[in-house]
């Protein structure tokens, strides 16, 4: 059995939309193009030109990121939307679920509800957020095509470890495709799977530049799977989804020091993380700060609303998490600079 089984039949045969052919160098008149640059463009690919329907460059830069083949890469604008191509290639609508285990991410629970695809729920362990590989197991039916692991988990910041999740896809076969969303992955001592996916058809993994290499304006993620996989998804994405500006931010971002930089920054955010945390966990009215391996921390507090207005008070915002499965009266806290970590500190010791 292969995965592409579990996908849908009328995503299988759907041919490929063929845009404008893309031959740099040409003089272009067959794109219905304006010749001019507009204003103020400052962009090398000129703004009043489509860029590369899914440019190469990108996913070649990805991919070096990565350490994958760039076949094994799909650019997608952040990876929400490779979440939303996900759903919507495995997910016929009144008919296929997904399963997740919350709290968790909204977002995947969200592109199963817009797609007409049902949700299967198998909780996290509390009162650590454990993943509960075995009711994960069991709860893959015939109608379950995906598994969605947050890894480390927004919000509860915690990560299963590579080898359970190995052992997961492992175990899940071909029943259902594993998407392992790595949002996270730069702040967290466990490293990557996305090596591990150029030899498993049945794993995806997300990352994106949203968080750790400061690109969340750009938009821009990835789908990490197999060639197979990727071909299928890259026939969903619209023509030219990725700007010019987005991909020009991109790339640049990769050749120049940006790694060098996001590494920098990312060992300064996790000094502050544990600051903030030894922090939050000393005021009177926090009763509990989880362990984090992502750039937040989720806290509790029995005041939490009372939290959440003198932050407000303070100019800072926080995030509310309370309302999701099993964490009532608990905020979510980015980890900030240093002086604003210690502005929230400062409003909660008044608590
Ligand atoms: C776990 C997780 N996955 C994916 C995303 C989406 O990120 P983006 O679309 O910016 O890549 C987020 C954003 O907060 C997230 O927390």
């Amino acid at each position: 059995m292969s995965i592409l089984e579990r996908v849908r039949p009328e995503i299988l045969t759907l041919d490929a939309y063929h845009p404008a052919t893309w031959k740099p160098g040409m003089v272009r008149l067959h794109a219905n193009e304006n010749p001019w640059r507009p204003d103020g463009d400052l962009s090398a690919g000129g703004l009043n030109r489509y860029p590369e329907p899914q440019s190469a460059e990108l996913a070649r830069a990805l991919a070096g990121l990565y350490g994958v083949d760039p076949d094994c890469v799909l650019p997608t604008r952040g990876s929400d939307e490779g979440i939303d191509l996900l759903v919507r290639a495995f997910c016929q609508a009144g008919q296929d679920r997904i399963l997740v285990s919350t709290p968790t991410f909204p977002m995947y629970g969200y592109a199963a509800r817009v797609q007409g695809a049902g949700i299967v729920d198998v909780p996290l362990r509390a009162p650590d957020f454990t993943l509960d590989t075995e009711g994960v197991r069991a709860g893959i039916d015939a109608t379950v095509k995906l598994v969605f692991l947050c890894a480390p988990n927004n919000p509860t910041g915690g990560h299963p470890g590579r080898q359970a999740i190995l052992d997961l896809a492992e175990q899940i076969g071909e029943r259902a495709l594993l998407v392992v969303d790595e949002a996270y992955i730069e702040f967290c001592t466990t490293a990557s799977l996305a090596d591990e996916v150029a030899g498993r058809d049945n794993v995806a993994v997300l990352r994106t530049m949203s968080k750790a290499y400061g690109l969340a304006g750009a938009r821009c993620g990835a789908v990490v799977a197999s060639p197979t996989l990727i071909d299928l998804l890259r026939r969903l994405l619209p023509p030219y989804a990725l700007t010019t500006h987005t991909i020009e931010a991109v790339t640049g971002c990769l050749q120049d020091q940006g790694v060098q930089r996001t590494a920098g920054q990312v060992e300064r955010l996790l000094a502050s993380r544990q600051s903030l945390a030894t922090g939050l966990a000393g005021l009177p009215a926090i009763t509990r700060v989880w362990p984090s391996e992502a750039n937040f921390l989720l806290v509790h507090s029995q005041r939490s609303s009372e939290l959440l207005r003198m932050a407000l008070d303070a100019g800072l915002l926080v995030r509310d998490v309370g309302t999701q499965p099993g964490l009532a009266g608990c905020l979510r806290v980015t980890v900030g600079l240093d002086e604003d970590n210690a502005r929230l500190l400062m409003a909660w010791s008044q608590a």
